[in-house]
Order: C-alpha cells, then sequence, then structure tokens
C-alpha cells in the first residue's frame, strides 16, 4: 500500500486554485450553460418560464437557488433526445441508464464533452495514485452503461496501458489479473468481492496479486469495505462517484493520499446540498440531498439535477476542491422499519464487524400486520459455515442491529456460495411488499 511519506501527488493547476478563482470560473461558465440551456432546450425554456426565472438573473453563485430543479423524470418524458441542446450531427455519443422500469434515461456527448470527461476521469485515475506506464484492468461493465468507456477513456488519457475487459467471466478476471499483471483495477466494490472469491477459489493469494490501487464506485460502499478489499489484497481502496445524466463516472473522486471524502471536480460540476423534503438549499456540512449543475456540458447541459443520493459537502483538503462525504445511500433505497430509517450501509457496516461473516448480502423487505419487516439474508465465511455456529452469528448480528440501529430484524447465515455475486452494481433490497 502507498506510503504517504514518500507519495508525491500530480495536479493541475485548477486542483489547487484558491477558492476565489474557482468560484469566478464556475459563476462564468453557469451563466453560459444557463443561456444555452434556455435558448436551446425547449423542456429548460418552459420550466425558467414557469418559474419566472430568466438566465440573466444569475448574479451570483447563490442565485441559483432559484432556478427549477430538474429530475429523472424530465429525461424520460423527453425520450430519447429532447433534452439535448445542440443538433444530431454535433452529439458524437449517446449513453443511457437502463432503471428497472419504463424507458432508459438517454445521455448525449458532444466530441467536446467526451474530451472534457476523458479529461475529468484522467484527473480522477491519477488522484488516486495512477500513472503514465501502469496497467488498468477495467470491469466495469462497456457499452451503454458510462462505467467502461467513461473509465476507458480517462485511463488512455493518462497514459495508462487499458485492458478492456469488462465485466463477467470472474475466472477469466483473475487469470489476466495473474497473466497482465495490472497495477490498477476499475470495478464496482461488490464485483470485486466476486473476484477475491475467485482468487481464493483458484488458491492464489490476493495479496500476492500485482493490484496496487482499486477505483471504485457506482454504488454506495463503507469504510468497512474499504478495509476489507485492502486487507485481502494489499491494495489501496479509493472511491469515485458519478452518475450519467451529470457525465458518468469521475464527477468527484477519492484522493489516495488521504481518502476522506470525494473531490468533486467543482470546474466542471456545480455542487449544491438540499433538504429531500423540501428542496431548500442546506449550508456545507449538513446532510441532504446532492443536486448538481453542469458548468462546461454542450450537448446535455443539466440544471439542478437531483441525484437522490445523500451525503454532505466538505472543505478541501488533497484539492482545494470541496469534498462530498461517502454517500451514504439513495433516498430510494431508504427503507423505514418501524419509524426508524435504515440504509444498506449501516447494515453493511455491522456484517463486517461480525467476524465469521462475509460480505456478501441482500436485505428482504416484507409486510406483516401492516408492519414493514426486515430479513438480512448474508453469508457465513468457510470457517463458520457449521449451522450452529451459523445460529450464533444470526443472533449475534440481530443484536448488533438492535443496539445499533434501534431496529428489530430477522437474520440468515446461509452457507458460503449461496447468495448470488454481482457483476455490476450490487441489489441489495429485494421489496417483497405488496403495493
Ligand atoms: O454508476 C457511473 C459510475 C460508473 C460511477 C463507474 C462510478 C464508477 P449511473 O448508472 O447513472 O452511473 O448511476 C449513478 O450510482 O446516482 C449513485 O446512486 C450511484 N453511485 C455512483 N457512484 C457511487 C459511489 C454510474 N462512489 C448512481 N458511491 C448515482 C455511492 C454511487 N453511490
Amino acid at each position: 500500500m502507498l506510503d504517504p511519506a514518500t507519495y508525491t501527488p500530480m495536479t493541475d493547476a485548477i486542483e489547487t486554485a484558491s477558492r476565489d478563482e474557482i468560484s469566478a470560473l464556475q459563476l462564468h461558465r453557469l451563466k453560459t450553460t444557463l443561456a444555452q440551456a434556455y435558448e436551446n432546450v425547449a423542456h429548460y425554456k418552459q420550466a425558467f418560464d414557469k418559474a419566472g426565472v430568466k438566465p440573466g438573473d444569475l448574479k451570483e453563485l447563490s442565485d441559483l437557488a432559484k432556478f427549477p430543479f430538474t429530475v429523472k423524470s424530465d429525461l424520460r418524458d423527453n425520450y430519447p433526445f429532447g433534452m439535448f441542446a445542440v443538433p444530431q450531427d454535433q452529439v458524437a455519443r449517446i449513453h443511457a441508464s437502463s432503471g428497472t422500469t419504463g424507458k432508459p434515461t438517454v445521455v448525449g456527448y458532444t466530441q467536446a464533452d467526451v474530451d472534457m470527461w476523458a479529461d475529468v476521469m484522467a484527473r480522477s485515475i491519477r488522484a488516486a495514485g495512477g500513472r503514465p506506464g501502469m496497467k488498468c484492468h477495467i470491469s466495469y461493465g462497456y457499452g451503454l452503461f458510462t462505467g467502461g468507456l467513461g473509465a476507458h477513456y480517462g485511463a488512455e488519457r493518462l497514459g495508462l496501458s487499458v485492458i478492456p475487459i469488462s465485466g463477467g467471466m470472474t475466472e477469466r478476471q483473475v487469470q489476466l489479473i495473474q497473466d497482465f499483471k495490472p497495477e490498477v483495477i476499475m470495478i464496482t466494490p461488490s464485483y470485486m468481492l466476486a473476484v477475491l472469491d475467485e482468487f481464493r477459489r483458484q488458491g492464489i493469494d490476493p495479496r500476492k496479486s500485482s493490484l496496487k490501487i482499486g477505483i471504485f464506485g457506482a454504488e454506495p460502499w463503507t469504510n468497512s469495505m474499504r478495509e476489507e478489499i485492502e486487507q485481502a489484497f494489499d491494495m489501496d481502496a479509493i472511491d469515485i462517484y458519478g452518475l450519467s445524466e451529470v457525465i458518468g463516472p469521475g464527477v468527484a473522486q477519492e484522493c489516495v493520499e488521504t481518502k476522506d471524502g470525494l473531490h468533486i471536480w467543482e470546474d466542471h460540476f456545480y455542487p449544491e446540498i438540499v433538504n429531500p423534503e423540501t428542496g431548500e438549499v442546506l449550508p456545507d456540512g449538513e446532510q441532504g440531498e446532492l443536486v448538481f449543475t453542469s458548468l462546461t456540458k454542450q450537448a446535455l447541459p443539466i440544471i439542478r439535477y437531483r441525484t437522490r443520493d445523500l451525503t454532505r459537502l466538505l472543505p478541501g483538503t488533497a484539492r482545494s476542491m470541496r469534498r462530498m462525504e461517502k454517500v451514504t445511500g439513495r433516498s430510494d433505497d431508504m427503507m423505514i422499519i418501524r419509524g426508524v430509517n435504515v440504509f444498506p450501509t449501516q447494515i453493511e457496516e455491522l456484517i463486517l464487524r461480525t467476524e465469521g461473516l462475509s460480505p456478501h448480502f441482500y436485505i428482504e423487505l416484507t409486510k406483516s400486520d401492516r408492519m414493514d419487516a426486515m430479513t438480512i439474508n448474508v453469508e457465513a465465511l468457510p470457517g463458520s459455515a457449521a449451522e450452529e455456529v451459523r445460529i450464533g452469528l444470526a443472533a449475534e448480528l440481530q443484536t448488533l442491529i438492535k443496539n445499533n440501529i434501534g431496529v428489530t430484524s430477522i437474520v440468515h447465515v446461509v452457507e458460503p456460495e449461496t447468495i448470488e455475486r454481482s457483476m455490476g452494481k450490487a441489489k441489495r433490497i429485494i421489496d417483497n411488499r405488496v403495493k
């Protein structure tokens, strides 16, 4: 793992610019973006007019609060290309995120957008400790999902040798890691656990692998999961955040030397935290829903997009741009169990604290007597597979959950290798409540 005493970060000037410089740049870019959105996208013209605001009303950054939010259904309602601000012949790339119901959310990029994206991704990989000349194994899915291609262009831009394996075929993932010896892996944290199992299944010591840096994102994961993966592979595990509507991966990135939350690349993406119920803007430091406005995007300028991700904004440390704390979860994933709000990340934290349990789990929600019930299904580690041991572990986790979160749950500790592995984003909640 990295020795902070000998590590020299590599940065562009903007990453360490003063707050005043950053704010001035943001204000300038925000004015341009609002004007472009208003002039070129019917949806924004209607939404601004309805709210009684004009792009010219933005005199300072805080004036952004006067402008209307954009939500996922706005993109769906304008399916497929209605939110694009440039003519078709200027669209160089289209991505889409599938979602569980209805039409996909479609996003577009001009060549300049693809270039900007490659730049912020290169910056992200560099902040994670990646350097030109290293080899980068990319297990994020390639295709309409932004993970694979986003990582690919960024790694190439920074000058790494890219191994575009995409997700799946876990046995082969391990074989190629053994044979090609990449230093960097880009993968969802839950799929990394499946890769870890495969290393062990093949009798290979993961700590002896070539991997030094893991850039993990696309789903929430905890600091306990970070420790688990870092110990297992003897590597640095670093968080990357992003979403298709804003660009894809590379909106915010943790720095390897501090691992203290993700620096938002604020020269391209302007963050706000709002109260999820009222929409009121909250001061830095307060927990709420993350909202983004793009500052340089051409094909799909996005104004005050409600991410549904819950976090808070913190001042810069390793870079002068503000940090977002590790995402607690999405508001959609918040379970309300007998009046208590519970996120899967809280359960993950407690599972990883219980010796004998593996990090493979999912949560089932059911309704009994008009009350929501939460059942946690988690795998035992191979050494704790015996039935009486599993029963003991279940009781232990149940107590931990009661004492730390304050809810009663049902815990099933199942035998090793019985919970389906994720190859991308893990599905943590199965909702069997009758709607
Ligand atoms: O997941 C982009 C991405 C790819 C990010 C690879 C990082 C790495 P979407 O499919 O549009 O895009 O999903 C975006 O995933 O709103 C969050 O809820 C979640 N998410 C992404 N990164 C993180 C993270 C990609 N580091 C949605 N921590 C977002 C927690 C994350 N949640």
